[in-house]
């Protein structure tokens, strides 16, 4: 199975959410191979909005992009693990942007994967290198080295997959555990890492807003 996560960061609003699913969904995905999953993660207003939509598309499921370090309680504003059970298949768990922004710590995001987890949502754990720990449950790490996000279009040649697959090896982790790469993935370049055997999967920020790209890198492989 391949993995294509759509994270769509904070972009969006329900207007440009409906464009985006009414021109995705009319694609032909007959010729998609079976073997490929499709995550969309949207900014939380629209999650229950993408659910609806996708019901009758089993090859694509939803995720967060966040959840609370809070299990519930008197935290206004927080959306919690309990909110999101049973809404969503995914999270988005330790984003550079989050570590960066928010200064999320390796307490709080190994607390949020395991809130997650009590709550059924797979997370999508990220780590920016080698260096970075995972908690031993869980079944996805997505490598994002934070100077591979956001370059733009093209090839994204500051990293070669002999780099990222150098990384997945160092990290040693079990056959069990799904390896995503993410880091300015596009139409041009997704093909590279889909059709290579350690990559189960990949993560898109800027090219997963525009349906046709995305779709593009869907078909791509
Ligand atoms: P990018 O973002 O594809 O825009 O580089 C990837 C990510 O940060 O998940």
């Amino acid at each position: 199975m391949k993995y294509i996560i759509a994270n769509w960061k904070a972009n969006k609003n329900i207007k440009e959410t409906k464009e985006w699913l009414n021109s995705f969904l009319t694609n032909d995905f007959s010729k998609i191979s079976k073997k490929k999953e499709i995550i969309i993660c949207p900014p939380f207003p629209f999650l229950i909005f993408l659910k609806e939509k996708v019901k009758n598309y089993p090859f694509i499921k939803i995720g967060a992009q966040d959840l609370s370090v809070f299990e519930e309680g008197t935290y206004t504003g927080e959306v919690t693990g309990k909110t999101l059970a049973g809404l969503v298949d995914y999270v988005i768990i330790g984003h550079s942007e989050r570590r960066k922004y928010f200064n999320e710590t390796k307490e709080i995001l190994f607390k949020k994967a395991t809130l997650a987890k009590k709550n059924q949502i797979e997370p999508l754990f990220c780590i920016r290198k080698k260096a970075d720990p995972f908690p031993s449950e869980i079944k996805f790490v997505v490598l994002e080295p934070p100077s591979a996000i956001s370059q733009g279009t093209g090839f994204g040649a500051n990293q070669p997959l002999k780099k990222v697959l150098m990384i997945k090896k160092e990290l040693k982790i079990n056959k069990d555990i799904k390896f995503i790469y993410g880091g300015s993935v596009n139409e041009i370049n997704a093909s590279l890492y889909l059709k290579n055997d350690e990559i189960d999967g990949v993560m898109i920020g800027g090219a997963s807003l525009d349906p046709k790209r995305f779709f593009k890198i869907v078909k791509s492989l």
